[in-house]
Formats: structure tokens, sequence, C-alpha cells
């Protein structure tokens, strides 16, 4: 078995990892005015790339590389912040369940999710795309039993039954595009964002599903017990949503 170093490559890319923010802040008390001292436990999930610059424009930076550490949770600019590093898709989870206060998730992730014990006040307007059916050019997906292959079996069979038709699904964790070339099945439900990858692998967008873009969610009980602080986080990424100081 390789040495592990600090050296050593990360593990984690960027893609797949979030990094859940913990504040220590009594809900009564001003989040963000560092003459208070802070007992109480607010926590928060967000991704890296764009989040975390949104994140750093409220005054929240991760002390530790996020790409490079192989820390699980890191200390911030913010003496009352850590961030934590999960996968995405588990975001929901670990804010449903009050492990995490607030987070950023996809609405891709929240529409499979379900959403539940979660109340998501505020659009980020990053991470923007579409979810689609896609296929080859052509083909037939009419009203007849389809097979289709995707990560978002949830939204897809919502999408399918709304408009009366049964289907089959297959659930995939990525590269969905390889399912219609191979014949695992006759269309997909996936992600767009520039339409490259469908292009590149002759395929093509059939039906919109719905937009896509990172959430705020917050855990309801946490809202309840810790309002004043949540409230504070929440208006101030709003405001770097409303006036990034860079391009998102
Ligand atoms: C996403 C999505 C598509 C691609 C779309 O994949 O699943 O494959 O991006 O982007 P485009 O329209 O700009 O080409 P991602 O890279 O996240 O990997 P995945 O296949 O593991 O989901």
């Amino acid at each position: 078995m390789p040495a592990v170093s600090d050296s050593s490559p990360p593990r984690r890319s960027l893609a797949t990892v979030l990094l859940c923010v913990c504040l220590q802040a009594p809900a009564a008390l001003p989040l963000f005015d560092a003459h208070i001292h802070y007992n109480d436990d607010v926590r928060q999930l967000l991704p890296p790339g764009r989040a975390l610059a949104l994140l750093a424009q409220a005054g929240i930076e991760p002390r530790d590389d996020p790409e490079t550490s192989r820390k699980l949770i890191l200390d911030t600019s913010h003496p009352l912040v850590k961030f934590v590093l999960i996968r995405a898709t588990d975001v929901p989870t670990y804010v449903q369940w009050g492990a995490a206060d607030i987070g950023v998730a996809g609405k891709d992730v929240l529409m499979e999710h379900g959403g539940d014990g979660l109340y998501e006040p505020l659009d980020l307007k990053i991470a923007r795309c579409r979810m689609m059916v896609a296929g080859h050019p052509g083909a037939d997906i009419g009203t007849r039993r389809i097979r289709i292959a995707t990560k978002y079996v949830n939204s897809a069979r919502a999408f399918f039954a709304a408009r009366g038709q049964q289907v089959e699904t297959i659930k995939l964790y990525g590269s969905m595009e390889l399912a219609p070339l191979v014949g695992l099945s006759e269309v997909i439900v996936d992600l767009v964002e520039s339409g490259n990858t469908l292009k590149a692998n002759g395929l093509v967008p059939m039906d919109f599903i719905m937009d896509i873009s990172s959430r705020l969610i917050i855990n309801r009980a946490s809202l309840k017990m810790k309002n004043q602080a949540i409230k504070q986080v929440i208006e101030k990424i709003e405001q770097a949503v409303n006036e990034p100081a860079i391009d998102l």
C-alpha cells in the first residue's frame, strides 16, 4: 500500500465534495459581530468553487485548501465557522437530520432527495443548467413504455407520470450518455449545460424537464431554534448573490 503523506494528490475532486460550515453562535446574537462570545451551534453546508466565492464575500473563507487538505473539517477565517467536506448528494441528508443547519445543494439533488425537513429560501443562481430527456435524433419516445437510464430516477418517473406515460428506469451514477449508444436504454434523463457532451456523442435534447441551479437549504428545526443566526447567514449570502464581487 503506498505511503500517505501531506503532499499526496487530493483524493476528492471539487465536483464531488461539499463544505459543511459549522457556526457556533446563539440564535439571539448577531453572527457577524466578532466581539460576541458564542456558545450555541449552527452548521452550514456549502459546495466549493463559486459557492465558496459567495461565502468568501460574506466573510467566511476556509483556512486550509479544501482541494488538497485531507481533513474533513476545516477551520475558517470566521472563528465560529467550520467547513466539513462531504459529497454533494449527501448534503440534503445532513441538513434534513440537523447534522448541518444550512447547506447548498443542486435542485437536481433536492428533487431526488424529496426535500423532507428542508426549507429552501434562496436560489444561489450558480451551477445553472437544465434537466432534459435526451436520446438519438428521431428516437420515437411517443407514448409507449420506454427505458430510461438516469441518475435522476425520481425526477424522470415524475416527469413521465405527469404526462401519463409508463417508463422503466435504470439507475446510473455517471456518463449517462453512454446508455443509448450501447443499447442500455432508449433515452436518458440528464443535466445539460452547453450541450457539448450530447453533441459529441451524437445525441440530442428531446424534452425539457426543469431548470437547475444551486439552492440554499436550511434545516427546519434549526431555523426555529437558531433563527437570528441563520437569518443573518441567509442575508449575507443573499447580498453576495445579488451583488457578486466576481463573475459567478
Ligand atoms: C454533467 C452531465 C453531462 C454533462 C453536461 O456531467 O451529466 O454529462 O455534465 O454538460 P454539457 O452540456 O456542458 O456538455 P458531469 O461532468 O457532472 O459528470 P457525470 O456524468 O458524472 O454526471
